[in-house]
C-alpha cells in the first residue's frame, strides 16, 4: 500500500443555521482523524444520516455555507505536493478536479444531461479538461467504454434510453475516463438491483486497479464494502467508531455498532434472517452526551452517558472508539 494521500485530523464539519434568530448547528462530521493511501479502496460506511456524504464533501473541498469547517484539518498529498484542502482557492479546486479528483455524487444517475447524447457529454466533458478535437475525445470515448465492456451503442444514446445500471456505468466512465488519482464514489450502488450492482462493483474495481487510483467508496451496505474495500471505516451519528482492513472489521469487529451492521449482513447461504440494529440514530443538533451510541448499546455503562471515548489502537491497523473495548484491552496479560 502506498503513502498517504488525503489526511485529515480532527475533523469538525458542522451545518450552521439561522432560523428566526435562533442558530442550529448540526454536528455532522465531529472529530475525525483518517489517513487514507494511495491506491487503496477505502470504504465509509454507517447508517443514513451518519455523516458519510458531509465527510466526503470535506474531503473533496466541495462544500458551502450551511455546511462549514469549524476545526481541524484535510490535506492532500499529491505529486510532492502538500495541499491544504480546507482552504482551497477556486482556481485550485478547478485545476484539482478531475485531473486529479474525480466525484460520483450521490444519486449521481441523474447527473447526465438529458437533453444531450453520451457521446456529446463524453466531448463537453473531456474538451473542458483537454486541449482535444472531437475526432480525439471520440476517439479516447469509444476505446474507453469498449474497454469497460460498454457497448458501442450507448454512445448516440440520450440518457433515459438506458437502463439505471448503464447510467451508472456511464457516469462512472465520465468521472474516471481523465485518470484521476483520487476516485469519490458515494453511493454508487445504490437504487440498482443486486445483479447490476454487482457489474457496477467489478467496473469500479477494475477502474481503480487499472491506474492504481484511490477510491473512496461511501455506502450504508457493508455487503458491497465486503466486496471493494481494502479497509473500512465506520462511522456513527458524525463520529468515527472504528477502522479496520475489511476482513478484521467482518471477523472481528470490536465496537458494539459494528457488530450490529456485521449482523445484519445476510448470510453466505441467504437462510439466516437479518438483525436489524434497535432503535434510531440521534438527531445531530443535539447528540447524545458521552458516546454517541449509549441510547442503543446493549453493553453502555454510566461512563458512556459522560464521557465521549477515544480512539484506542486495538490490533494491526485496527482502531475502536469503546470505552467497554478500552477496559477489556487493559485487563489483558500483557506478552
Ligand atoms: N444542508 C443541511 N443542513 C442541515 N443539516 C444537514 C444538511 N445536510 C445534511 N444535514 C444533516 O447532516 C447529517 C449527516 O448527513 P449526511 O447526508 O452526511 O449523511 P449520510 O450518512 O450521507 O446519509 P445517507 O446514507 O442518507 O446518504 C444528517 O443529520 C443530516 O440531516
Ligand atoms: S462506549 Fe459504551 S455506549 Fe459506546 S459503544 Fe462502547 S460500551 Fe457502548
Ligand atoms: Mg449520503
Amino acid at each position: 500500500m502506498g503513502q498517504p494521500i488525503i489526511q485529515t485530523e480532527n475533523l469538525k464539519a458542522y451545518y450552521i443555521t439561522q432560523a428566526y434568530g435562533v442558530e442550529r448547528t448540526v454536528q455532522a462530521v465531529d472529530d475525525i482523524s483518517i489517513s487514507i493511501n494511495a491506491g487503496e479502496v477505502y470504504g465509509i460506511a454507517g447508517e443514513s444520516g451518519c455523516g458519510k456524504s458531509t465527510l466526503l464533501k470535506v474531503l473533496l473541498g466541495s462544500y458551502e455555507p450551511p455546511l462549514t469547517v469549524v476545526d481541524g484539518s484535510v490535506t492532500y498529498h499529491l505529486d510532492d505536493q502538500t495541499i491544504d484542502a480546507v482552504n482551497l482557492t477556486p482556481e485550485e479546486k478547478r485545476s484539482l478536479r478531475w485531473k486529479d479528483i474525480s466525484y460520483i455524487p450521490q444519486g449521481s444517475m441523474h447527473v447526465l444531461n438529458p437533453v444531450r447524447k453520451i457521446r456529446d457529454t463524453f466531448h463537453d466533458f473531456i474538451s473542458a479538461h483537454r486541449n482535444v478535437t472531437r475526432k480525439e475525445s471520440m476517439k479516447m470515448t469509444s476505446s474507453y467504454l469498449r474497454d469497460l465492456g460498454l457497448p458501442d451503442k450507448v454512445m448516440g444514446s440520450y440518457p433515459h434510453q438506458l437502463s439505471g445500471g448503464m447510467r451508472q456505468r456511464v457516469t462512472i466512465a465520465l468521472a474516471t475516463i481523465l485518470w484521476p488519482k483520487l476516485i469519490f464514489a458515494d453511493e454508487p450502488t445504490t437504487a440498482l438491483d443486486v445483479i447490476v450492482q454487482r457489474g457496477v462493483i467489478q467496473m469500479l474495481k477494475e477502474v481503480q486497479q487499472r491506474e492504481g487510483s484511490t477510491l473512496i467508496l461511501i455506502t450504508h451496505d457493508i455487503g458491497v464494502h465486503a466486496n471493494l474495500a481494502d479497509r473500512i471505516a465506520v462511522l456513527y451519528a458524525g463520529k468515527l467508531v472504528e477502522e479496520a482492513p475489511t476482513r478484521t472489521i467482518i471477523n472481528e469487529p470490536k465496537h458494539p455498532y459494528t457488530k450490529f451492521l456485521i449482523e445484519s449482513l445476510p448470510s453466505l447461504d441467504g437462510r439466516e434472517e437479518r438483525s436489524s440494529i434497535p432503535g434510531r440514530p440521534p438527531a445531530l443538533d443535539h447528540p447524545p452526551s458521552g458516546c454517541r451510541f449509549h441510547e442503543r448499546c446493549p453493553l453502555a455503562k454510566d461512563i458512556c452517558l459522560t464521557i465521549d471515548p477515544e480512539m484506542i489502537s486495538v490490533g494491526p491497523n485496527h482502531r475502536t472508539a469503546c470505552h467497554v473495548v478500552a477496559e477489556e484491552l487493559s485487563h489483558e496479560p500483557a506478552i
